[in-house]
């Protein structure tokens, strides 16, 4: 039987820091309520020259590396992104340009919001699974900042930018390892949408006087809305996966969770009784980096040891459309 397993990873996170006393002096906000809030102490900003193919860049060359391949290796490329160079042509097809990678390399942006990169991952398992392609390029990578309103103090401290990448390689029940994606699960609940927009460049908000006055522009958020409903679908789809796949919790070694608020973070781990030193947690020096937050957060584990291969590894997120979903995989 076809597996698909994670054979490399990379993140890139732009040099610029936005702390939050930065954000003090832009804005009626303080230090202690945005740590006591959200677990968030700083974020970065993307240069202005940067564009967010370019951090998908240089995530996705770092997962080549890690994968030892070659651009040419890959045979489809997905780009989970909220904030594209632009409406078309995709990023996704930026980036495959950028990178190098063959003309036979399909290329495809994902738009899940937060959600994108889990998404992608579990498209890319059932393509691979398919038996039709080999290596599939995963990449969440975001310039939201530039969609933020600064003045807007329930957003403005959430959010930074950040690109996530992994190569999905296909495996066999005979590999060594035994590295596999063991199950998942996509929802969405269109209804809510209202909860998290970002209007401007669409059909109905194309870019008018209008529009920019109106600040379409920029991301709005019914916050506490959204962090109820966060919670909620992030720990209904770790169950849905949980029972597809005749898994416990104990079971689990990593949760890795979208970096949205620490708050939400610890709220799905008691719910299911999971220690928060098992779960992956870099909100703090990130921010919210939208469908970057789980591939970054996978990465830097990856690379400093606390993931290795072997383990039970539970990946969730959840973001506006409102979409939501989880995957449990064997790394
Ligand atoms: C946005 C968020 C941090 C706000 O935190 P909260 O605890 O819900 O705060 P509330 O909105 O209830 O506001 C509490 C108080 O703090 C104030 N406040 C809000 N933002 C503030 C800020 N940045 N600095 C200081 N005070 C702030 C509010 O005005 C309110 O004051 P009041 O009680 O005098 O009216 C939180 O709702 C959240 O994280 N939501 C989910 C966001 C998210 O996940 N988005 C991405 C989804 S992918």
């Amino acid at each position: 039987m076809i597996n698909s397993k994670i054979s490399g990873t990379g993140s890139y996170l732009p040099e610029k820091v936005l702390s939050n006393f930065d954000l003090e002096k832009m804005v009626d906000t303080n230090n202690e309520w945005i740590v006591e809030r959200t677990g968030i102490s700083e974020r970065r900003l993307a240069s202005p020259h940067e564009q967010t193919s370019d951090l998908a860049l240089n995530a996705a060359k770092k997962a080549l590396e890690a994968a030892s391949l070659k651009p040419e290796d890959i045979d489809f490329i997905f780009l989970a992104t909220t904030s594209p160079d632009q409406v078309m042509p995709s990023t996704a097809c930026t980036l495959q340009q950028k990178l190098g990678a063959t003309k036979n390399c399909g290329a495809l942006d994902i738009y899940a919001a937060c959600t994108g990169f889990v998404y992608g991952l579990s498209i890319a398992d059932q393509m691979i699974k398919g038996g039709l392609y080999k290596n599939i390029l995963v990449v969440g990578a975001e310039i939201i900042t530039r969609f933020i309103d600064y003045t807007d103090r329930g957003t403005c401290i959430l959010f930074g930018d950040g690109a996530g990448a992994v190569v999905l390689s296909r495996s066999d029940e005979a590999s060594s390892d035994n590295s596999k994606i063991l199950g998942h699960t996509l929802k969405a609940d269109g209804s809510l949408g209202h909860l998290l927009t970002l209007k401007l460049g669409g059909s109905r908000h194309p870019g008018s006087v209008e529009d920019l006055e109106a600040g379409h522009q920029y991301v709005s958020m019914e916050g506490r809305d959204i962090f109820k409903n966060a919670t909620r679908v992030m720990a209904s789809c770790c169950e849905d996966v949980l029972e597809q796949t005749s898994f416990s919790p104990e079971n689990v070694d990593w949760l890795i969770p979208h970096q949205a608020n620490v708050r939400i973070i610890e709220s799905v781990a008691k719910r299911f009784k999971f220690p928060m030193d098992k779960v992956v947690v870099n909100i703090e020096k990130t921010g919210n980096n939208s469908s970057a937050t789980v591939p970054m957060a996978l990465d830097t584990a990856i690379r400093d040891g606390r993931i290795h291969r072997g383990q039970h590894l539970m990946l969730t997120a959840f973001g506006g459309g409102l979409t939501s979903g989880s995957l449990l995989m064997k790394y």
